[in-house]
């Protein structure tokens, strides 16, 4: 078996920090002893965190980053190779979600959605690619979903999205493991973060965020935990829920199976929305 790798002093750049997985991952990552760069749009939120994480004994940097936006990536790779010497890593983990219809997004919604997922995650990585080759050495994560592997109804550009992360990463780990570059996807399932306030506002309608079951929730420390863990030792793909990764394999060869149990799932959820709703304008 493959020797753990030793995080201490290997740095991390995260994207998408400010908040939910990317600032719980941060915090991660700076107990482990790894240098953290912390980047996303909202600075007051960034500065907390990297001074929190200093406080308790972690190095850590910040940069204000917009993702969709390739020149203000590459002067956060820039920053961290500044500020670190190097970056041992990338987590490109920024993003956000809408609930609409397929039909009723436009070109520009759709647009919008591809510029921060996927060009974002590909804007945050490419820069750090050259020092990691030539140092035959370094580990590139995309922040995907468990639905890069299904689609749920209002949620097929985000899917999309999702999907086109998980299969660049599957392209990029042939391509770039032989030169000594590691390259996993995060599947993470329903996490307590912003994500579902964030969709709200994206959308004019959003009744399935509105009232997913926080039962099924996981914490962002919990996807922190296992991106830790990919660090230490190396593998494909993350995913926090056993049970929706086998899920995800039998829906994929059995797509009518897996399109019934969605449809069942999405009818639950709005019919709850419905009864909810029903009550509060009685
Ligand atoms: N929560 C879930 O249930 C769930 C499930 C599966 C996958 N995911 C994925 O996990 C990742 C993190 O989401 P989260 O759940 O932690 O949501 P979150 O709490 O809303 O955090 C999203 C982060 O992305 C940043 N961000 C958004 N647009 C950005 C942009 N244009 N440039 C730079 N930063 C940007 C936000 O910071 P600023 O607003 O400060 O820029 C924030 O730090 C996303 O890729 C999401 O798709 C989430």
């Amino acid at each position: 078996m493959a020797k753990a790798i030793d995080l201490n002093g290997k740095s991390i750049c995260i994207t998408g920090a400010s908040a939910g997985i990317g600032r719980a991952t941060a915090i991660a990552c700076a107990r482990a002893g790894m240098p953290v760069l912390v980047a996303a749009r909202r600075e007051e939120k960034l500065r907390d965190l990297a001074l929190e994480i200093q406080a308790s004994g972690g190095r850590a940097e910040w940069i204000a980053v917009d993702v969709a936006d390739p020149e203000s990536c590459e002067r956060m790779i820039e920053r961290g190779i500044d500020a670190f010497g190097s970056l041992y890593s990338v987590f490109a983990n920024a993003g956000f979600g809408v609930e609409r219809a397929m039909h009723e997004m436009t070109d520009e919604e759709l647009r919008q959605i591809f510029e921060v997922n996927f060009f974002g995650s590909m804007h945050s990585i490419r820069p750090a690619l050259p020092q990691m080759l030539e140092r035959r050495e370094g580990h590139v994560l995309f922040c995907s979903s468990c639905v890069a592997k299904f689609a749920l109804p209002y949620y097929g550009a985000y899917s999309a999205t999702k999907s086109a992360q998980n299969h660049v990463s599957r392209a990029m780990r042939l391509e770039l493991e032989p030169l000594g570059v590691h390259v996993s996807s995060v599947h993470p399932v329903g996490t307590k973060t912003e994500f579902f306030d964030v969709t709200k506002q994206q959308s004019d309608v959003a009744r399935l965020v509105e009232h997913s079951g926080e039962r099924f929730m996981q914490t962002p420390e919990r996807v922190a935990n296992a991106v830790v863990k990919c660090l230490r030792k190396p593998r494909p793909e993350v995913w926090t829920s056993r049970f929706v990764h086998w899920g995800m394999a039998i829906s994929m060869a059995t797509p009518r199976i897996a399109d019934a149990s969605v449809r069942w799932m999405v009818k639950r959820r709005l019919e709850q929305a419905e009864s909810v709703e029903a009550k509060s304008t009685s």
